[in-house]
């Protein structure tokens, strides 16, 4: 799955329902013209309201769910508030537009050569894991051939979204912080205590979360062969790699510094790509 940019388009999205899920959490459905290109599993969206002046830059939004309906497109957002823009697409009602560009970014890569796909996903972070879920591997593989588990962590038993589109499609594992539902502890200690059983040459884990998430998952794959893709998230202006505002260092394969800008090499990167920088408390990538 790869960039799709010379697919990407500005089109109006149209809202058809915006209901809180959780805890400042909502799932944002938009209905977009017909021409509006397939999205890849770990693209996303930029998207502002046409009304407001303020804020002035569109938001990315991963792609939790895309499908055509007769002539139309429909996509599926999920998203947590956390500020101005955010807070503002969550009193959007049904019938109001918004500017949608897309899809943007270079999405995960299918694999077909493993027997074990592990998905891990922090809070919003399950968005894009649903969509790899459903739209890769469910799609183009068969539940003989490949074991799927998804480890899904938040702060609370009610922060704990989308699992609806998660429980029956593959193994579910939670884990939240406070022990509410699930593993008692982060959703990395509950990998790092089941990693052992994976066999490294036929897993693959893809993650996507809060960087203190990733930069766990860094550490424990640190002396581990697994194959891991992850989905990163930084401040983005324009989304379509012009500003360089979005830039984060990584290692190149000769082990030099180089940076890659997350809309448009990424969002998603191999970790040992970037896990190279990781240490507990090192700030070299930004999320
Ligand atoms: C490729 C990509 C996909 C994303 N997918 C989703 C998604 O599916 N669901 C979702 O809820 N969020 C997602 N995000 C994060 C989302 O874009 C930010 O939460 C949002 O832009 C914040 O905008 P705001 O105006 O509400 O907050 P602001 O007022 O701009 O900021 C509020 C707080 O959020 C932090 N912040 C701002 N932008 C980001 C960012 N890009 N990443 C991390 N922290 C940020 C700020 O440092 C600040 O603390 C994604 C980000 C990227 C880059
Ligand atoms: S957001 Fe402008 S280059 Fe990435």
């Amino acid at each position: 799955m790869e960039t799709a940019h010379e697919n990407s388009s500005m089109a109006t999205g149209r809202v058809i329902g915006n209901p809180g899920v959780a805890p400042d959490h909502f799932l944002l459905t938009l209905r977009l013209p017909s021409e509006f290109a397939t999205p890849q599993p770990g693209q996303f969206v930029m998207i502002r309201d046409p009304e407001r002046d303020e804020p002035l830059l569109p938001r990315p939004l991963s792609v939790y769910r895309f499908h055509r309906e007769n002539d139309q497109a429909i996509m599926d957002l999920l998203y947590r508030v956390t500020g101005r823009g955010t807070s503002l697409f969550s009193r959007m009602k049904r019938g109001a537009s918004l500017n949608v560009l897309g899809p943007l970014g270079r999405g995960f890569t299918l694999q077909r050569d493993v027997r074990q796909v592990i998905l891990l996903a922090g809070g919003v972070g399950v968005a894009p894991m649903t969509f790899l879920l459903h739209e890769g591997y469910l799609r183009n593989t068969s539940p003989q051939e490949i074991i799927i588990t998804a480890y899904v962590g938040a702060r609370t038993a009610k922060l704990l979204t989308g699992l609806d589109r998660l429980k029956g499609f593959c193994n579910l594992r939670t884990a939240t912080d406070d022990g509410s539902a699930g593993y008692h502890g982060l959703v990395t200690d509950f990998l790092r205590c089941d990693i052992g059983g994976y066999e490294p040459e036929k897993t693959i884990i893809y993650a996507c979360g809060p960087s203190a998430m990733i930069r766990s998952l860094g550490l424990i794959l640190k002396k581990s062969t697994i194959r891991c893709e992850v989905s990163l998230e930084e401040r983005m202006a324009c989304g379509i790699g012009a500003c360089l505002g979005c830039a984060v260092k990584v290692k190149d394969v000769q082990g030099s510094s180089a940076y890659r800008r997350v809309c448009r090499e990424g969002p998603v990167f191999d970790i040992r790509e970037i896990a190279l920088n990781f240490r507990p408390a090192e700030q070299d990538i930004r999320l």
